[in-house]
């Protein structure tokens, strides 16, 4: 439990531009706020809270944009895993000792309005719009994929080209991809106690899948398609590793269940840690194997996937098959819960007045209807009109300016409010969450230009949208309440 002592003022009156940004909502009215009778149910334990982080980040990014970064780094894309993982890594310690400490569903958009204020909380939040709504759609057309595959690994027959790819890519509509976002919607407005079964059902057949891969495709393994390793140099495995870190997203998905979880101080610092080690593992695992029974130079723009290596090793489709159906289970199992997640920091935001009240709206079953059918709806479109790769680097881009804010928030909490008590906290600090604002900062700037245009064009949507609403109706506002650190 926080301790209710605070060290802050809290004034009154009209405040100044840069005091309306820099207002903090105290950790202690968060707190509270998730304490009292909010509307969403307490129904998850530490499993169901793993089954989250696990099931919202094994996917599109081990099941095909794996086989788009070989290319890029060779067999060194294992050394790509291992760069995104301790990224990755640094950022779940961090998200940890705040998820322990804030158990809110804004997550990191919590985090960062008890530390850096409203105006930082508001681009963060914005943000996570990149990690969790567009990263639905991306994992929505991996899924496309995956359909089209099984359906010629079993039929012979293809999908007709214009339904699996949108006007950008010479297509229609991605069909299928914006089919699987609006099945999961109907999964979470039938209730998030049976949309988490559901999951963990589905979480079990991927890793089932991804063992099954890895103990057929290490009997092929072959000395030689490890030399040259490093072909593209420590410039292909950054490159490689910026856009592998897409595959780490999600296992701070359970942050964002934090008022869902019956003990969550207890137990989320301990479910992000136990997703983040089963993935990483299996990623090492996967990618090593891959790249061990094809050569490197096989992997031309994607066009050799998972299921195609097992083809390729044992000479018959059967394991194909498993493999392609079990991933098209497991990409709709993070299409599902990454929706959950974004409806759960909408429903933080709206809660706060920064979004329209209709987004923190819950019925009698807890469940945040018009949250989830709006969320659910504009991510179809996305899904049916945009393709991966822009999809997955702007998820990046902007899941690793978030991770980036979640270290800072551990460093000013720890300097700002010592005296709260922390369930969990990130061992070797100051020192390790600073290296994990570098490392976000590094893959960062390891994306391309156009990436960071368009990041840069979200970015001014985003404050164009705070300063035109979301900052005169914030509740901070209308409470005239400025938190000012004493
Ligand atoms: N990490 C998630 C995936 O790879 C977003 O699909």
């Amino acid at each position: 439990m926080v301790e209710q002592k605070t060290p802050a003022r809290v004034g009154a009156g009209v405040p100044t531009l840069g005091r309306r940004l820099s207002r903090r909502k105290p950790v202690e009215k968060l707190v509270a706020e998730t304490e009292s009778g909010h509307g969403l149910h307490r129904t998850m334990g530490f499993w169901q809270l793993s089954m989250i982080g696990i099931g919202a980040t094994l996917g599109t990014g081990i099941f095909v944009v794996l086989g788009e970064a070989v290319p890029i780094a060779g067999p060194a894309v294992i050394l790509s895993f291992v760069l995104a993982g301790v990224t990755a890594l640094f950022s779940a310690l961090a998200y940890a000792e705040m998820a322990g400490m804030i158990p809110a569903s804004g997550s990191a958009y919590s985090y960062s309005y008890a530390t850096m204020g409203e105006f930082m909380a508001w681009v963060c939040g914005w943000c996570l719009m990149l990690t969790y709504g567009v990263s639905v759609a991306a994992v929505g057309v991996g899924w496309g994929q995956y359909i089209d595959e099984l359906l010629q690994l079993t039929t012979g027959l293809s999908m007709p080209a214009a339904l699996l790819a949108g006007p950008l890519e010479g297509g229609l509509i991605n069909l299928p991809a914006a089919i699987v976002v609006l099945l999961s919607m109907f999964a979470l407005l039938v209730g998030v106690r049976e949309s988490t079964r559901a999951n963990a059902v589905m979480v079990v057949v991927k890793v089932a899948v991804l063992v099954m891969f890895v103990a057929i495709a290490v009997t092929a393994v072959q000395d030689g398609n490890f030399a040259p390793f490093m072909p593209m140099g420590m410039a292909g495995v950054s490159a490689a590793g910026a856009t592998l870190f897409f595959s780490y997203i999600g296992f701070d998905s359970a942050s964002t269940a934090s008022e869902e979880a019956k003990n969550p101080q207890r137990d989320l610092p301990r479910a992000i840690m136990f997703s983040m080690i089963v993935v990483t593992a299996i990623y090492c695992l996967v990618a090593f194997s891959a790249v061990g029974a094809i050569n490197w130079t096989g992997f031309v723009e994607g066009r050799t996937s998972l299921a195609g290596i097992l083809t390729v090793v044992t000479g018959t489709p059967i394991w194909a098959v498993i493999f392609a159906a079990g991933a098209v289970l497991a990409l709709a199992s993070v299409v599902l819960v990454v929706l959950y997640s974004q409806t759960r920091i909408l429903y933080a935001m709206s809660r706060d007045g920064l979004i329209p009240k209709a987004f923190s709206k819950v019925d009698a079953k807890g469940t945040p209807r018009a949250n989830t059918v709006i969320t659910s709806v504009l991510i179809a479109l996305l899904a049916a009109l945009v393709p991966l790769g822009p999809l997955a680097d702007a998820t990046a881009i902007g899941t690793l300016f978030a991770f980036a804010l979640v270290n800072v928030a551990v460093l000013v909490l720890r300097r700002n409010r010592p005296d709260l008590e922390r369930a969990f906290r990130m061992p070797g600090a100051p020192v390790t969450p600073v290296l994990g604002v570098l490392t976000c900062a590094y893959l960062m700037f390891s994306m391309s230009l156009s990436v960071w245009i368009a990041f840069g064009v979200w970015l001014a949507l985003g404050l164009a949208v705070y300063f035109g609403y979301s900052m005169r109706r914030s509740e901070l506002e209308r409470e005239g309440a400025v938190e000012v650190v004493a």
